[in-house]
C-alpha cells in the first residue's frame, strides 16, 4: 500500500503563525506536524509516501525530510500549484500509485493516537472500495458528518447544521485505485475546491464506504486551541509508541 500525506493549504486558522510558515511544519513537541503522519505511516508498515505541498514550502519539507531515510522512509514530493481541495491535491499521486494498488491518505494535521497497522492489513485484503476512519466528537458540525447504516456508511454530509450523528470523518483514508477516477467525475463546490466528501460520497453510492473508528485522542490541529492540545499530547512523544 502507497502512502499519500496532503500537507499544502494556507492554514488561515492559524495566522499570523502560517502567514510565513506552512501549518504542518509548525512545532508540535519536539517535531515539526508533518513527522507525526510520516511516523504513524512507518509504524504501519507503509513506507512509500509521496507528500504533497505547495512550492512555498516544498524547499522546508526537503530540508527537514531529505529522501526521508532517516526517517525510515521513501518520499516522493509533488506541488500542488494552486489551493484547489483535498481531492484536487489528491489527484497529484495518480501516476505514484501503481496499477492494482491501494493507498493511504492523511490530512497532515489529523494528529491522532490509534495505530493503522491492523487496518492497513485489513484493506489491502479487501477487493474493492473505500475506508474513512470515524471518530466521536462533541462538535460534529465542523467536519464531514457520516449517515451510517450498518457496516456501510450510506453518505456524509459536510459540515451539517444538524448532524445526524456525533462521529466525524477523520483525515484518514483508504482507497484503491478507483478513487483518481472518483476524482475526475466531481465538480468543484460552492467554495470553488473539489471536496474529499464529495468522492466519498461516489463510494458510497456505489456501497463501497466502509468505516473504523479510532477510539484513542484524535486532533484537527488547524485551530490555536487544537495546536495547543496536539502540543499538550505529544510532547513527550519518543519516536517509537507502540
Ligand atoms: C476536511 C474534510 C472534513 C473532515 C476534516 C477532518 O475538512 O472536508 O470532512 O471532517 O477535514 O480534519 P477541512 O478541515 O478541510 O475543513
Amino acid at each position: 500500500m502507497k502512502g499519500v500525506i496532503l500537507a499544502g493549504g494556507t492554514g488561515t486558522r492559524l495566522r499570523p503563525l502560517t502567514s510565513m510558515l506552512n501549518k504542518h511544519l509548525l512545532p508540535v513537541g519536539r517535531y515539526p506536524m508533518i513527522y507525526y503522519a510520516i511516523d504513524k505511516l512507518r509504524l504501519a508498515g507503509v513506507t512509500d509516501i509521496l507528500l504533497v505541498t505547495n512550492k512555498q514550502s516544498a524547499p522546508l519539507y526537503v530540508q527537514f525530510l531529505g529522501s526521508g531515510k532517516e526517517w525510515g522512509v521513501k518520499i516522493t514530493y509533488k506541488i500542488q500549484d494552486q489551493a484547489g481541495g483535498i481531492a484536487d491535491a489528491l489527484e497529484l499521486a495518480e501516476s505514484f500509485v501503481h496499477p492494482g494498488e491501494k493507498l493511504i491518505v492523511l490530512l497532515g494535521d489529523n494528529l491522532f493516537e490509534d495505530s493503522l497497522a491492523g487496518c492497513v492489513k485489513e484493506f489491502e485484503q479487501q477487493s474493492e472500495g473505500a475506508r474513512v476512519f470515524l471518530k466521536q466528537v462533541d462538535d460534529p458540525r465542523r467536519f464531514g458528518v457520516p449517515v451510517m447504516n450498518g457496516d456501510l456508511i450510506e453518505r456524509i454530509e459536510e459540515k451539517p447544521k444538524e448532524p445526524k450523528s456525533s462521529y466525524c470523518v477523520t483525515g484518514i483514508y483508504m482507497y484503491d485505485e478507483m478513487v483518481f477516477d472518483m476524482i475526475r467525475a466531481i465538480e468543484p463546490s460552492a467554495r470553488g475546491e473539489l471536496e474529499i466528501t464529495d468522492v466519498n460520497n461516489l463510494y458510497a453510492t456505489k456501497g463501497l464506504l466502509t468505516y473504523s473508528i479510532l477510539n484513542g485522542w484524535w486532533i484537527d490541529a488547524g485551530t490555536f486551541p487544537s495546536l495547543y492540545e496536539a502540543t499538550d499530547r505529544l510532547r513527550n512523544y519518543s519516536g517509537d509508541p507502540t
